[in-house]
């Protein structure tokens, strides 16, 4: 008797890790909708598919109860219909219009702050500040710190405490992405929240005292239609804005750079011509989102090309995958800040082509505060620097499954 062969590479396999895109390209192909035995849930990798579930509220996000509450708390992800409105109500003005405008001197501050490297020591500043023809890893000493600061800044957090920040936050980027559930891996990401509530506890009760003009002082103060939010509410936010904008930011930046030191002509266009700035930004989102898939859980049974899917199975939102799908975009694969198929300006709406920053309900509440720091510090970067190169000529390597970019950026300034 014939047996059917399952050929397809496990999911979480070091084969599909080395080549996610090749794997993805072939699931759009030929098994759209496809079940991963090891993931213990569905992956969805065509474009039209992904918007339709991100809107579909048949897609919940009770998956993040367990893969997100034991380290966030109980987060805006994983809220929805008026409770979602409410609390997240209470942040956005923050993060837009006015609100926003307001932490771009924050932002500059930070970037030149980060080049004069004033920040990691102010006794050896002048010594040892960015300068031409200095090699630099541009993911490492400036990517990871930029978001990092401009957040802490926000926060009225000091920067002095960043190394606890960038361990905390890492060992939650890891929870996150611990698909394959390895235990010691929860437990990191577990002690960290620990930590940093702790850390944290003291100054909500400083600022509920004495309200400043920070995020925190905001959020402690905030109130719509008689809602505020208790201490743990206020750690929540603080954790989830910690993390949500810091790994992601620094990765485009570096995903970004990348992309354009491969093809010297697209450099040169966007440091000489700076409206070619935010296409290149746009672009690197969607042909390398920071952050690769989402999760979702189904809260009923539902059709998908023609498959059933039960409800409360875990589904895999593969964004990486919907952003290079050629039923959508052509060449998807090849970086092209001029492709006419993507609207940069939307890039950053929740009404845009791609879904670096997700769609629906739950797009990136931080969408326009990361197109303001990778605007802004590309900018000054070109600025000082029109020669850089990648060091040595070596072209950086990609590495990550969850999260996705460059491991580092060696560049030649
Ligand atoms: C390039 C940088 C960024 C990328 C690629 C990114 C990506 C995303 C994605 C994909 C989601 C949707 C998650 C889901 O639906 O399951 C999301 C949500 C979110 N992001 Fe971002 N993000 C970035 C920057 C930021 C920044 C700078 C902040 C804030 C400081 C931020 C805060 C948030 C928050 C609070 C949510 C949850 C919104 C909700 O549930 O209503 N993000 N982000």
């Amino acid at each position: 008797m014939a047996t059917l062969t399952n050929d397809w590479p496990a999911f979480l396999s070091a084969e599909v890790a080395a080549d996610p895109n090749a794997f993805y390209r072939r699931l759009r192909a030929e098994s759209p909708v496809h079940w991963d035995e090891g993931l213990g849930g569905y992956l969805l990798s065509r474009h039209a598919d992904v918007g339709a579930a991100y809107r579909d509220p048949a897609f919940s996000t009770r998956n993040y109860e367990e893969r997100l509450e034991p380290v966030f708390g109980r987060s805006l992800l994983q809220m929805d219909g008026s409770e979602h409105s409410r609390k997240r109500a209470l942040v956005t003005p923050y993060f837009r219009g006015k609100g926003l405008t307001k932490w771009e001197p924050v932002i500059a501050r930070n970037i030149a702050a980060i080049l004069d490297r004033s920040v990691v020591s102010a006794s050896d500043a002048l010594a040892s500040r960015f300068r031409p023809g200095d090699t630099v890893d541009l993911l490492a000493e400036f990517g990871n710190y930029l978001p990092v600061y401009v957040i802490t800044d926000m926060l009225g957090l000091p920067h002095a405490d960043y190394g606890r920040f960038f361990a905390w936050y890492s060992a939650h980027i890891d929870f996150l992405g611990n698909l394959a559930r390895d235990p010691r891996i929860d437990a990191r990401g577990r002690a960290a929240t620990a930590e940093l509530w702790e850390y944290l506890t003291p100054i909500i009760a400083q600022r509920r005292a004495e309200p400043g003009e920070d995020l925190i002082s905001a959020l402690v103060v905030a109130e719509i239609d008689g809602e505020t939010l208790d201490d743990i509410e206020v750690c929540t936010h603080v954790t989830q804005i910690l993390n949500a904008g810091s790994e992601t930011t620094g990765k485009a930046l570096a995903s970004m750079f990348t992309h354009l030191l491969e093809q010297r002509d697209l450099f040169e266009a966007v440091r000489d011509d700076r409206s070619n700035l935010t296409p290149a930004i746009s672009e690197t989102l969607r042909l390398s989102p920071p952050s690769q898939m989402n999760g979702r859980q189904t809260a009923a049974e539902v059709q998908i090309e023609g498959v059933s899917i039960p409800p409360g199975s875990l589904v895999m939102l593969l964004m990486a995958s919907a952003n290079r799908d050629e039923r959508r975009f052509a060449n998807p694969d090849s970086f092209d800040p001029s492709r006419t198929d993507l609207n940069h300006e939307k890039a950053f709406t929740a009404s845009g082509d791609h879904f670096a920053f997700g769609f629906g309900r739950h797009f990136c509440l931080g969408a326009m505060l990361a197109k303001s720091e990778l605007e802004q510090s590309s900018s000054v970067l070109l600025d000082r620097f029109p020669d850089m190169r990648f060091a040595g000529g070596r072209v950086p390597t990609w590495a990550g499954l969850k999260m996705r970019s460059v491991e580092s950026l060696q560049v030649t300034l």
